[in-house]
């Protein structure tokens, strides 16, 4: 994305060839900051503290990781190591365990002398795949809009609800929720995004309004409770959010709140789609509910809020009783069959271990 005049990718090697440069997203979108990262630890940091988040970025990141770890000590225990310091960062976004297997795959044939160069090759080789899916992704998810698109008035837009950020931010380039959008936009299909805050970390509000501005691309900032409401008043055409972990049954775990904009599109016949490349399906896993891993993180995240105060400052405020004890789940699954569609880099599936498998059949 291009942000002034420049163009950005999420995560690039260095002119040291061994750090990586990210945005830092913890400050936007008040402060545009970009980290140098060189260590496994700030790697680790990076992806727990959420400097960096979203599923495909975390891969992408880890895998970096991995190139560090092995510029440093390229033997089987310490890859063994780096695959189990990295992986416990965040439990849920299985992208991180796939890129993390796909380095340890490739990585382990080779002599000791190779690795570290391999290994930043494999991890520049992912992050521009990421970029390859989204795009197919995008164009997939575009013929989608396309289709709405016909059916409204000439010049109407189509009114698409997204919750969280799966946008560029999330991912290497494009997104995945975002790619459709940012392809009708190109094509100049009128659409219009309701971005959900998504508390309690506010991605919506602070990243995904962000992206929508510096695209050009309308749109309005809700609270998370408001989108059943404007479905029922016929005010969304269309809901795309992305995912963390799909399981090879199609149950789809996103952002907390996921489930709850689901069950609203099915009381009122609102199409509900799911944006993915095919790392983010799980196919150990059939059963949702039961299987995954849901994040528990830090009840200050529900308390405290981040903002920009009137004298410039970004800072936290709080606000709930100091004494309130708060929970903090960061994701919930959103059953099979509450999804209209799996828009994947091969086209849009039926969310079913039967339209996976149709639109992934090496996967048997
Ligand atoms: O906790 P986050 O910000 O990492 O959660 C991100 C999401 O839930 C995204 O929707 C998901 O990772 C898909 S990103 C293409």
């Amino acid at each position: 994305m291009n942000v002034g005049d420049r163009h950005y990718r999420t995560i690039w090697l260095s002119d040291d060839k061994r750090s990586v440069e990210i945005i830092d997203q913890r400050w936007l979108p008040h402060d545009f900051r970009i980290e140098k990262i060189g260590t496994v630890a700030g790697i680790a940091t990076a992806i727990r503290d959420m400097w960096v988040r979203g599923a495909p970025l975390i891969g992408v990141t880890a895998a970096y990781g991995v190139a560090m770890q092995m510029a440093d000590d390229p033997s089987d225990a310490a890859l063994d190591a780096v695959w189990e310091t990295l992986h416990e960062t965040r439990p849920t976004a299985i992208n991180l365990r796939w890129a993390l297997d796909e380095m340890r795959r490739f990585l382990r044939p080779l002599p000791l002398a190779e690795r570290a160069a391999a290994a930043y090759r494999r991890a520049g080789e992912i992050a521009d795949e990421d970029v390859g899916l989204n795009r197919a992704i995008g164009a997939n998810g575009l013929e989608i809009i396309k289709a709405i698109a016909a059916r409204k008035q000439k010049g109407e837009p189509v009114n698409i609800l997204t919750h969280c950020n799966a946008g560029w931010l999330a991912t290497v380039d494009y997104g995945t929720a975002t790619a459709p959008i940012y392809l009708a936009t190109e094509a100049g299909i009128p659409v219009h995004v309701y971005v959900d805050e998504t508390r309690p970390r506010n991605q919506g509000a602070q990243l995904t309004a962000w992206e929508m501005a510096g695209h050009g691309v309308p749109h309005t900032l809700i609270v998370d409770n408001a989108g059943g409401h404007l479905m029922q008043r016929g005010e969304i055409d269309m809901v795309i959010v992305g995912t963390d972990r799909t399981t090879a049954d199609g149950d789809v775990c996103n952002k907390i709140g996921t489930y709850l904009k689901a069950l609203a599109a099915a009381d009122n016949d609102v199409p509900f789609y799911v944006a993915l490349p095919s790392p983010t399906i799980d196919w150990t896993v059939g059963d949702g509910l039961t299987e995954i891993p849901i994040e528990q993180r830090s009840p200050d995240e529900v308390s405290l809020v981040w903002g920009k105060t009137a004298s410039g400052e970004i800072a936290q405020v709080r606000v709930s009783p100091e004494a309130t004890p708060a929970a903090n789940p960061a994701f919930d699954v959103t059953p099979a069959r509450l999804v209209t569609g799996l828009i994947t880099e091969r086209g849009v599936a039926k969310a079913s271990r039967e339209g996976l498998k149709a639109m992934f059949p090496e996967r048997e």
